[in-house]
């Protein structure tokens, strides 16, 4: 079965006229892994629904393989959803689970033992088949859900969450097996997660949603390193944010002055001089030394806490009034400092980045 296309475009909703997707356009390629992340409430439920056709759009369309979805119920189409809380039916055992689907498609009784035999190998689960959801471990209903949704041999799987009710432990195997499965079948798959981790690990790009619009849309590493908004970049990783104004852009550089007082230089961006900016690096791009280093960006700072993380130290500063966070994986030059003493800080205009300032909701 070639791997399905997933396309949606200028799709909206709302519930009593409450805006929860607001024109999302979308195009899921065939085969790939793709993230839905953002806070609670930015409408990534409600997108995989309309996905799924457990709702319809208010406006816009959904197509899938191809075929416009408008008015195709949830088992007509090429899809099968993993909620987040799973939603197995208690009185069933694992084999009436699984099998449930292909009943109701009328595969025939020797292919449906077949199929489910298969699917649960493939999570690894066989031999678990008499068992009920309630003599299960959260990790194993996790798997039977799973189970359940690629048994019915979907080309598009769509995932709600699926990792969230797992202890970290087991969040981290399932994210590797997710991918090993999606990976041998080639299945196009769209999971929604809040988890900044679980996107970047599994995804191979991500959307990055804000009040039920997508802010940017990228591979992990352009998310991470190339983030164009404040909001995504404060959603992914952290970061030191320096609010401003494009002051010039010459031989390659902006130069931004901060509302801190502090003039910053950053990679040339797509900004024009008087543009509000907000210029970011990240604590892992800093430099702290006990004299000032010939960088581009070279302020001097006050230590507030130094807190050693094992792989880093993290350097708490002030930086004029503004808290500044730098992560250091060898702070063996700054032995014998402590916090209150002066340092300098510094940064790449390389790692400095021009973000377009979060605009407040109206
Ligand atoms: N059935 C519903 N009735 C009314 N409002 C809803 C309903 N489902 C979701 N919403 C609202 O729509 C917005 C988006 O919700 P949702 O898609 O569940 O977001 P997410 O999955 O990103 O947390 C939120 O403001 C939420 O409160
Ligand atoms: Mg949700």
């Amino acid at each position: 079965m070639p791997p399905v296309l997933v396309e949606l475009r200028e799709v909206a909703k709302a519930y009593e006229g409450h805006a929860a997707v607001r024109g999302l356009s979308l195009a899921v390629e065939a085969g790939e892994r793709l993230a839905l992340l953002g806070p609670s409430g930015c409408g990534k439920t409600t997108t995989l629904n309309m996905i799924a056709g457990f709702l319809e759009p208010d406006t816009g369309s959904i197509v899938i393989g191809g075929r416009p979805m408008a008015g195709i119920p949830p088992h007509r189409r090429d899809t099968a959803m993993v909620f987040q809380s799973y939603a197995l039916f208690p009185h069933l055992s694992v084999f009436d689970n699984l099998a449930f689907g292909l009943r109701m498609r009328r595969v025939a009784r020797a292919e449906i033992a077949t199929r489910v035999r298969e699917a649960l190998e493939l999570v690894q689960m066989a031999g678990l088949e008499r068992r009920y959801p309630r003599e299960l471990s959260g990790g194993q209903q996790q798997r039977v859900a799973l189970a359940r949704a690629l048994v019915i041999r979907p080309g598009v799987l769509l995932l709600d969450e699926p990792l969230s009710n797992l202890d970290a432990k087991l969040r981290q195997e399932m994210r590797l097996e997710i991918v090993e499965i999606q990976r041998r079948l080639g299945i196009t798959t769209v999971f929604v997660t809040h988890d900044q981790e679980e996107a970047l690990s599994i995804a191979d790009r991500i959307a990055v949603m804000s009040e039920g619009r997508i802010e940017q849309i990228d591979g992990p590493i352009g998310i991470y390193h190339e983030p164009r908004t404040e909001f995504v970049a404060r959603f992914i990783g952290d970061g030191n944010f320096l609010p401003g104004q494009v002051a010039g852009v010459e031989d390659g550089q902006t130069r931004v002055d901060t509302a801190a007082g502090l003039p910053v230089r950053a990679a040339r961006g797509r900004q024009r001089p008087g543009d509000a900016v907000v210029a970011m690096v990240r604590p892992e791009k800093t430099r702290v030394t006990l004299r000032p280093e010939r960088l581009e960006n070279s302020f001097t700072a006050t230590v507030r806490a130094i807190t050693f993380l094992g792989p880093v130290t993290r350097y708490q500063l002030l930086l004029r009034d503004m808290a500044f966070a730098a992560s250091l994986p060898d702070a063996s030059h700054l032995a014998g400092v402590e916090p209150g003493a002066t340092v300098h800080v510094g940064w790449r205009a390389a790692d400095c980045l021009l973000l377009d300032p979060a605009v407040p909701p109206a």
